[in-house]
């Protein structure tokens, strides 16, 4: 084979065979294909797309190119979220003891955050003594004895997409369909994944922005989970503002406490109903989504998803005595309110920028090596719909610096008050078949 007639082929709009695509991943792995040549196929690709098989065959040769984590020796079907990125995202914390709760084994493995995007181990790391360094089989041990754990990601997983992704970075074709949703599902099919559920967001705060542009990359990761033997769901919800009030580590644990006490904001309650039930579905509980829903509904009355949080958090050496007394959580030593200029109703929250905010603070990453502060970050007091009189807190900072004038003006940059506001859809599909 030769990469210049299957550049050519792509070019002239004509579909790759599965071994073409094989052979061209392998290639540019192995460096005997140049980043000159990928790149132009990168390009046709961007303009002339991929067909079904075209996406599936790239994807699970993504897979192929390096280690894949086996879950086998854990009973019942994994199933893992995907998000494709928010503010104040808290669900996964909630969903991991909520869907466990039901005996569905959730076997996590998540990041770090990089930019205003917190990433699911610092929040945990925010419990004093919780730790993710434990070795693959203690992690398997642990989903068998109490349906969920939590690892760093280790391993040399999908290095095709990590060098593809930064060549794409440099040549302006990331924003591609079937190169996204190729890059999202070979990360979570190498991760050892069963079955898959996928939050895309959407909003001002998203990678997409239209619910338009949402649906097309959500029903291709469906498509493409389904077509390479792993059942997959998507939810489309909407990001235009953060989720829930809490956005920051320590911050967002309390709010996960809260929420599992059935005390949390409206907002993240009902997602993490509505992508459990879906978890919990493909997990093998309830008949249908609605039963699978109800079934979670109950074990956040009955205190049973408190409970597995509680025994998930001691088994990694987390105090548990923070469920009970969040304020053993670390905090930050000034609390400032963030007050309206003017009164109104609270008409947009931009939640990309308020993740700015919470970075400036200290609560996010500039680069991977910079060191975050646990404790700090940004609690609204309003959301989009909200009446609020001038003096009256938005939010609060809470902060270990005492001068946050530059944090007061981002956040005030970031939230409208107007004379009335539009309601927000929080849900705005749920694809259950694409
Ligand atoms: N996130 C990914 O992992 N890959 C992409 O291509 C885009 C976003
Ligand atoms: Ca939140």
């Amino acid at each position: 084979m030769r990469m210049v007639d299957l550049i050519q082929k792509k070019q002239r709009g004509e579909a790759l065979t599965a071994q073409e695509i094989q052979w061209m991943v392998e290639g540019y792995t192995e460096s005997r294909i140049p980043d000159y040549q990928m790149s132009a196929m990168l390009m046709a690709i961007y303009f002339n797309d991929m067909t079904d098989d075209e996406r599936a065959s790239l994807t699970q040769a993504m897979v192929e190119s390096g280690e894949q984590i086996d879950l086998s020796a854990i009973q019942g079907v994994k199933v893992d979220k995907h998000s494709t990125g928010g503010v104040g995202d808290t669900t996964t914390l909630v969903l991991a003891a909520m869907v466990a709760s039901l005996g569905v084994p959730v076997a996590k493995m998540s990041g770090r955050g990089l930019g205003h995007t917190g990433g699911t181990i610092d929040k945990l790391e925010s419990i004093p003594g919780f730790h993710v360094e434990i070795s693959q089989e203690e992690f398997i041990d642990l989903v068998n004895k109490n349906q969920v754990a939590v690892v760093g990601q280790s391993g040399n997983l999908t290095p095709a997409d990590k060098k593809l992704y930064a060549l794409r970075d440099v040549t302006s074709t990331v924003e591609s369909i079937p190169l996204i949703a190729s890059s999202i599902m070979s990360k979570k099919i190498a991760s050892g994944a069963d079955a898959i559920v996928l939050d895309v967001k959407t909003g001002a705060g998203a990678f997409m922005k239209t619910v338009e542009d949402a649906r097309e990359l959500a029903q291709a990761m469906v498509r493409i989970g389904n077509q390479v033997g792993r059942k997959t769901m998507a939810v489309i919800s909407d990001m235009s503002q953060p989720l829930g009030y809490a956005i920051g580590n320590a911050l967002e644990v309390k709010e996960a406490i809260d929420t599992l006490k059935g005390e949390g904001p409206e907002d993240l309650t009902e997602l993490c109903l509505v992508l459990g039930s879906q978890m919990a579905h493909l997990g093998g509980v309830g008949n249908d989504l609605d039963e699978a829903k109800a079934l979670l509904q109950e074990n956040l009355e009955n205190g049973k998803a408190l409970e597995k949080f509680k025994q998930f958090v001691a088994s990694q050496g987390g105090d548990p005595d923070v469920i009970d007394h969040p304020e053993k959580l670390p905090q930050a030593e000034y609390q400032i309110p963030v007050e309206a200029e003017k009164d109104g109703v609270v008409s947009h929250i931009v939640a990309d920028s308020i993740g700015v905010a919470s970075m400036m603070l200290g609560a996010g990453r500039e680069t991977k090596e910079s060191s975050i502060d646990l404790a700090v970050g940004i609690v609204l007091n309003k959301k989009v719909g909200d009446r609020v009189k001038q003096g009256e807190p938005l939010a609060f900072l809470h902060s270990n610096r005492e001068d946050v004038q530059d944090v007061k003006e981002k956040v005030l940059q970031s939230i409208s008050i107007e004379e009335k506001a539009d309601a927000l859809p929080l849900i705005h599909e749920i694809i259950e078949n694409a």
